[in-house]
């Protein structure tokens, strides 16, 4: 497992050669529509590279697209891993260190969530400004290699705040509203109960997920600046009467994958 990020960057390196992308992005649910806008794609299945973990849940197809947006050469994940699908954080710790080992300096991550407040309806789109880890693992346990980062890396601005910025303003431009708030991250797959939503809006939580937080926090402690926005695909359990599904959650993120996409070209164009 601790030589894995090297072996996998050494694969995909081999496969993508010439190319060089520096920005990384991670479809989340729902969201895979968007690799429709990537020119000049080269796609991995994730079955193709050796030590890949691969993508179990629909929504997830499970492919690594290089190509170009905005003529800016990005890696994208078509499908991401979850801890609930039985992956250790480290296996997620492990494609984003492989990220680095590829010379990734940016990471944008997207995914599906619950809103835990009445004025963030679903179908719309919040900024992910900081985080709260309830997954109850963090992808960063294990052996340090500094190679990558430090033993104890700061996690003050997880989330670059000149990211957040200019992502405000792209949104501003584009007259999208963009929600700013704390993603709470579950491990899933089960959805939480009225009274755990209860308690994620007392600790401070906008949003609640079962993703992004392993991919984030890896990030940051590599050194990469890091985007986070969420498509908002539901009310939580007892929020406005929400009763989540999944099937609701991969419709509503389609429906909102427009908004979403126009930002995200916009921001990778002005990197
Ligand atoms: N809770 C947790 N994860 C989610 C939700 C939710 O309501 N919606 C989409 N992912």
């Amino acid at each position: 497992m601790e030589n894995l990020p090297y072996s996998l960057a050494q694969q995909i390196k081999d496969k993508i050669s010439p190319r060089t992308p520096q920005i990384a992005l991670i479809l989340g649910s729902g969201l895979g529509e968007f690799a429709k806008h990537i020119y000049n794609q080269l796609t991995i299945n994730y079955s193709e590279i050796n030590g890949f973990p691969q993508s179990t849940v629909p929504g997830h197809q499970g492919q690594l697209i290089c190509g170009t947006l905005a003529n800016k050469e990005i890696l994208c994940m078509q499908g991401r891993i979850h801890l609930y699908e039985g992956y250790p954080a480290s296996s997620v710790a492990s494609i984003i260190k492989a990220f680095k080992l590829l010379g990734i300096k940016t990471l944008i991550v997207t995914n599906a969530a619950g809103s835990l407040h009445k004025e963030m309806a679903p179908g719309s789109l919040m900024l992910i400004k900081d985080h709260i880890n309830l997954s109850g693992f963090n992808p960063l346990i294990g052996r340090n290699d500094e190679t990558f980062g430090p033993r104890f890396p700061n996690m003050n601005t997880i989330y670059t705040p000149e990211y957040i910025s200019k992502a405000q303003s792209i949104a501003k431009k584009l007259n999208i509203h963009l929600h700013q708030g704390v993603y709470c991250m579950l491990s899933g797959p089960a959805f939480e109960t009225p009274t755990e939503v209860k308690m994620c809006q007392i600790i401070g939580a906008d949003a609640n997920g079962m993703s992004t937080v392993p991919e984030t926090i890896t990030a940051a402690y590599c050194g990469m600046k890091v985007l986070g926005i969420s498509t908002i695909t539901n009310y939580c359990s007892g929020v406005e009467g929400g009763s989540p599904t999944h099937q609701e959650t991969l419709e509503t993120a389609a429906k909102a994958t427009t908004n979403l996409s126009q930002i995200l070209t916009s921001f990778i164009g002005e990197l």
